[in-house]
């Protein structure tokens, strides 16, 4: 129905979780992306307006809310359009999910605007869309969470295979995010295509002693697996004071840490709030000796993902 409107938002989200390139990824209470979406009969999609964010394109085919509601449209039937207008909390190029969270909120919302014709894996693979034109990678492990709140596993991408994992409730994560940016195509970029036998065993031994952690609600297992021989080595080198933040965050107590995403944002799992606003405090203070400026979170895993707003 031409002229219907919904506002709806959603959250940061923590990929990889060091051991599941591409396959893990947890949401965040914040920060996170609104989208204001309205239907037309018009065939098109008209981006209005762009808050917090002054580079980001205008033109639908440049913009990840853009893709992923042309997509929709497309599947929706030819004379389907939106117009929309994007406020966006996370800065792109943060490590946090900044593009996943517009996609899945345009995925989220097209949905609800055309009577919620999609199914969640639907919903999924037209925010990937979002992600192929930001980083070149159609990667699922940043909308997933974003849209369906949660720790989720990509078990499979051909085909797509979701699988939303237990969370255990004390679980927290921070993250702190340096006022640098780095592209995820650059880092995806350092990254090698073939991956030696031993080093795969090490990581999937992590993989699954991470998932097995999470069912058993074992904080030490969790803590152990939190580890990755594959993507940290290459990329950490990118992000100032990283072996710093790191180091700090495990002597103040936390679980494990890592690079949040393809980075610079770091973040940490902790075993309850209190342990966790410590963790917090020690990244914190070493970033800060770093001189870089930053901005900290701290959350509990979001149990809900995209939500109208
Ligand atoms: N899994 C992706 C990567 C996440 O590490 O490149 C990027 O946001």
């Amino acid at each position: 129905m031409a002229g219907k409107r919904i506002r709806v938002k959603a959250p940061a989200t923590v990929s990889n979780l060091s051991c599941g390139f591409d396959v893990l990824g947890l949401a965040l209470d914040e920060p996170f992306d609104v989208v204001d979406l309205e239907l037309t009969d018009t065939g098109t999609v008209v981006i209005d307006d762009i808050r917090g964010c002054g580079r980001l394109s205008r033109d639908p085919e440049q913009n990840v809310v853009g893709v992923v509601l042309k997509a929709a449209s497309a599947m929706a039937g030819s004379s389907t359009g939106f117009r929309v207008s994007i406020e966006k909390g996370i800065r792109p190029g943060s490590g946090i999910g900044s593009s996943g969270a517009s996609a899945a909120a345009a995925a989220f919302g097209a949905n609800l605007l055309l009577g919620e014709k999609f199914t969640s894996s639907e919903m999924v693979r037209l925010a990937m869309e979002g992600e192929r034109l930001a980083s070149g990678s159609a990667h699922a492990d940043n909308v997933a969470p974003a849209l369906l709140g949660g720790i989720i596993l990509v078990r499979s991408y051909e085909p797509l295979d979701i699988v939303r994992l237990h969370v255990p409730p004390e679980l927290y994560c921070v993250v702190i995010h340096p006022e640098t940016e780095i592209k995820t195509s650059v880092a995806r970029g350092l990254l090698e295509s073939q991956v030696p036998l031993t080093t795969a065993v090490r990581q999937w031994g992590n993989l699954a002693g991470l998932v097995a952690g999470l069912y058993r609600e074992d904080y030490d297992l969790i803590g152990r697996s939190l580890i990755d021989f594959v993507a940290e080595p290459k990329r950490s080198v990118l992000i100032e004071g990283f072996d710093l933040v790191r180091s700090t965050a495990m002597e103040c107590g936390a679980l494990g840490a890592g690079i949040s995403g393809s980075g610079p944002s770091v973040f940490a799992l902790c075993r309850g709030g209190d342990s966790a606003a410590a963790v917090m405090k020690g990244m914190s203070e070493a970033m800060k000796s770093q001189g870089i400026g930053f901005d900290a979170y701290v959350s509990p895993v979001s149990r809900r993902g995209a939500q109208v707003w």
